[in-house]
């Protein structure tokens, strides 16, 4: 087969990118190792920032988003006794949209579909070949059969253990890994939110966050130790545990019931330079990985393919050689943007959760910084530029 972009993966990466080039009328294909459905069964996170937003809408696959999403202008923050809102609206003229990794996931595999653009799922042993010289392929095997996909450019959307990234040669590349001393243990229920905004509290016992998918289902994080096994965590215990870290006025009208999915993630801030080899690029998590803290790591696999996609399109729409200028700018335009998610998501970790490692005088400089976020409106202005998200570049 022959196509002018192979996409490797069909997570939120591979299936926006695309969206996005069906669009600029770019012939692509997708190949994904798993199938649609267990593709569409992963629980992940659901903050969407303007462009993630935007660019859901550029592709033509934001229609249930506009009407089941939740705009939200603000969030809280609750630090021991004290609390604090971040009004996004009013710092930053922004507003996020809470709505679910998995909805946008069935919209863009909803898409794709009416688009008729190839996808193969369960495509066993994926390959990259090629793709430091002029006509790059992948080796694939399906429907028992031995495949070659051609194409002009490869991208790598298969995420953080995927092949793409793993096949370029020793050297070609510098990564930078930070890995977090705790987990989160997340619980998905059919119960009503505990408050019609996300809180995220730093407690004495550890972090924990209330967010929703809708009015309707909530999905509450603590933070736990990497120890810990999710058979541990019965839902009673989960529930009990969580009550304890609300703030007790919140904690009253917490409705409880049977959870509908429960697990522990581990917290990495990870960065994988440079994001392009030739004709292979890298996007999303195959590229990147940050701590969910701050609800970047969708938001970052939108950002990268929106960059990509654009300057594709420039590519064959141009003739001269400057039609390249945006392929070869992508890999530093979309680092800039990732290392700065990258900092605020650490940032906002090391903010929010217990490191009972650093001792008093780490719990004293969280406090610190809380309070200086409670008396300044600079400080708040500068989190809600960062949670809203920074501009694609
Ligand atoms: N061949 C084909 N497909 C593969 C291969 C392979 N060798 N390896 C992995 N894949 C597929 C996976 O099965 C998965 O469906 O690539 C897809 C990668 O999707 P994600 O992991 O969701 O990564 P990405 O699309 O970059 O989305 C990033 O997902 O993990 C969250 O927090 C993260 O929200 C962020 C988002
Ligand atoms: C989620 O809803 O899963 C969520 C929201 C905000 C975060 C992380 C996860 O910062």
């Amino acid at each position: 087969m022959r196509t002018q972009v192979a996409i490797v993966g069909a997570g939120p990466a591979g299936l926006l990118l695309g969206a996005l080039l069906h669009r600029a009328g770019i012939d692509n294909v997708v190949l994904e190792q798993r199938s649609a459905e267990y593709v569409l069964g992963r629980i992940r996170a659901g903050v969407l920032e303007q462009v993630a937003v935007d660019l859901l809408r550029e592709a033509g696959a934001a229609v249930r988003m506009d009407e089941l999403g939740l705009p939200h202008g603000g969030f809280e923050m609750a630090f021991g006794d004290r609390r604090l809102r971040i009004d996004l609206q009013a710092l930053t003229g922004k507003q996020v949209m809470v709505y679910g990794q998995t909805e946008v996931t069935r919209d863009l595999m909803a898409h794709r579909q009416a688009s008729g653009r190839p996808t193969h799922y369960e495509a066993e042993n994926v390959q990259p070949h090629g793709y430091d010289g002029e006509r790059p392929h992948l080796s694939y095997r399906h429907g028992g059969s031995e495949r070659r996909l051609e194409a002009d450019f490869i991208v790598g959307c298969d995420g953080f253990h995927g092949v793409c990234r793993a096949t370029l040669p020793a050297g070609a590349l510098q990564t930078f890994e930070k890995v977090y001393p705790f987990g989160w243990l997340g619980l998905l229920a059919d119960t009503p939110p505990v408050n019609d905004e996300l809180i995220y509290g730093h407690t004495e016992r550890g972090f924990m966050l209330a967010s929703m998918r809708s009015h309707e289902r909530s999905r509450y994080y603590l933070q736990c130790s990497l120890d810990d096994k999710v058979e541990q965590w019965s839902d009673e215990a989960f529930w009990a545990e969580f009550s304890r870290r609300l703030p007790a006025d919140v904690a009253q009208r917490l409705a409880t019931g049977p959870s509908l999915e429960k697990s522990i993630a581990p917290l990495r801030s990870f960065v994988a330079e440079p994001m392009r080899f030739g004709r292979l690029f890298l996007a999303g998590d195959a590229a990147h990985i940050v701590p969910p803290t701050g609800a970047k790591g969708l938001n970052l696999a939108a950002s990268d393919v929106g960059l990509l996609a654009r300057a594709l399109a420039e590519y064959y729409r141009g003739t001269g050689p400057g039609r390249s200028a945006g392929i070869d700018h992508y890999s530093q335009q979309a680092l800039a943007r990732v290392w700065k998610a990258e900092r605020f998501s650490w940032w906002f970790t090391s903010l929010m959760h217990r490191f009972p490692e650093n001792g008093d005088f780490g719990l004293r400089m969280q406090q610190a910084e809380f309070d200086y976020l409670c008396h300044s409106t600079a400080a708040q202005t500068v989190l809600a530029e960062n949670y809203v998200g920074l501009p694609l570049g």
